[in-house]
């Protein structure tokens, strides 16, 4: 992509409005733009970045066996009067009348949707487990929408729905997304801990909020300090195995957010030089809550001896259209973002520092058709513009990847390769730069 024709609305200010780095950077890096309180439009930058969020989230749940579906943000409201929740949801709720007066709402989350859906063709517990998710567009009424894509009304949430005939079976489906979470968050190059969750009235141990650890997060946690420390697991997991040893390590030492935080258990647990009081983003939370919608919605299924029973389900997800904002709070600088390689809107910024000189634009177009070639995706500064202020949008946009050619490196045939993390600077041949950054 040419920057001359990109649509990149960048900020030289900083938005007065904006309290954290993460909002401040999305607005200035031209990423997004409030439509409302708490609703957000996604421009070409900030959409990027969501898409590939999305993706690995995708490709993460696919590995476990669970089934991508999409259902829609508009719900009618039986549903949820069967379930009880119509009344309990209070103000967060956005409730609509359709042109009939049949009352309808922007679906703040989908159990009982989906309850509706399974009940509707699974009868027997041979069809079991089953996992259904879907990527979709949610609306909370929050009364404090702030810090952005972080606490927004309406943002973008990966539900995943877990169906199984017993507690044994809901605790495999379980591990299942425990392990798929630490992998999709390792992959965005961020640490989310898994931290003991309010369960609600269900109790047990079934809760887990992913916490990436940030002055800025909304969360209270405590956790011991070796977490940090933990290895990430590899991609070679076979999901049919038993994955309890794996749970069991990433739950052997203290961690816990506000609800769940036991001081007496903390102290006990965690010497003092390995506690970690923090604060924390949430960007996922997996739950097992039972038959709590299996049973007044109706969503039985017959076992083995032909009694019907209610499934035991589990709720799971991660907030997607969050993740930007956790991913700059966790990864950033004074100059502005630094995108892990696998989130990145684009992997390299190429910059002509004197577009309209013959060498300049001749080395530029090759090593643009060069890495579009190779299937890189490249963002190729071609604007005339004085140098300072290309490298100031370059570091504030946080490619990892930034190749400089300009006409005095030329006549000594060098470009400038540097790397946007740690900063350092390489000056080599075009061709050495190029094989660096497709080898
Ligand atoms: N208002 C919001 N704006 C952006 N993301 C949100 C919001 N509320 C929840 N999320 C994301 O969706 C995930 C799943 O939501 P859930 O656990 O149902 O929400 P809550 O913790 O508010 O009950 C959360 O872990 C969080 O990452
Ligand atoms: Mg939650």
């Amino acid at each position: 992509m040419r920057l001359s024709q990109y649509f990149l609305p960048t900020l030289k200010e900083t938005p007065s409005e904006a309290q954290i780095v993460s909002h401040r950077y999305m607005l200035r890096a031209g990423m997004i733009r409030q439509a409302s309180a708490g609703i957000y439009s996604w421009l070409p930058m900030g959409y990027r970045v969501m898409k590939k969020i999305e993706q690995i989230v995708r490709e993460e749940q696919n590995a476990t066996g669970a089934q991508e579906v999409l259902m829609p943000t508009i719900q009618s409201a039986d549903l949820w009067k069967q379930s009880g929740r119509y009344d309990d949801y209070g103000k967060e709720m956005l409730r609509i009348e359709d042109r009939h007066g049949r009352e309808m709402l922007y679906g703040p989350t989908n159990e009982e949707l989906i309850t509706d859906i399974f009940k509707a063709s699974v009868r027997s517990y041979r069809e079991l487990p089953k996992n259904l998710y879907h990527i979709q567009w949610k609306f909370r009424d929050e009364v404090r929408p702030r810090f952005g894509v972080m606490r927004g009304r309406e943002f973008l949430m990966k539900d995943a729905y877990s169906f199984d005939i017993d507690f044994e079976g809901a605790r495999r489906s379980y591990n299942k997304m425990f392990v798929a979470y630490l992998r999709t968050f390792a992959r965005m190059g961020m640490r989310a801990i898994p931290m003991e969750a309010d369960s609600g009235p269900i109790g047990g141990d079934m809760s887990h909020e992913f916490q990436i650890l940030a002055d800025t997060g909304e969360s209270e946690i405590y956790c011991h300090r070796d977490f940090v420390e933990f290895d990430v697991l590899g991609s070679d997991i076979d999901f049919e195995s038993d994955l309890q040893p794996i749970v069991d390590h990433w739950t052997s030492l203290y961690a816990a957010t506000d609800d769940k935080h036991d001081p007496a258990r903390f102290e006990a647990e965690v010497p003092e030089e390995k506690r970690v009081v923090h604060r924390g983003i949430e960007v996922g939370h997996i739950f097992y809550f039972g038959t709590k919608y299996s049973d007044p919605l109706g969503a039985h299924v017959a076992y083995s001896d032909g009694e019907p029973v209610a499934v035991h389900m589990g709720s799971y997800g991660v907030g997607v259209s969050r993740m930007p904002g956790a991913i700059i709070e966790a990864s950033h600088d004074d100059a502005g973002i630094i995108w892990p390689e696998s989130v990145a809107p684009f992997r390299v910024g190429l910059i002509n520092l004197r577009s309209g000189d013959a060498a300049c634009d001749a080395a530029c177009e090759d090593a643009y058709a060069k890495l579009l070639g190779a299937g890189t995706e490249v963002l190729y500064d071609d604007r005339e513009e004085r140098p300072g202020p290309k490298f100031a949008e370059m570091d504030l946009i946080g490619l990892p990847w930034q190749l400089i050619i300009g006409p005095r490196g030329l006549k000594a045939g060098t470009v400038e390769l540097k790397s946007r993390a740690s900063g350092e600077t390489e000056e080599l041949s075009l061709d050495s730069a190029l094989s660096r950054l497709l080898g």
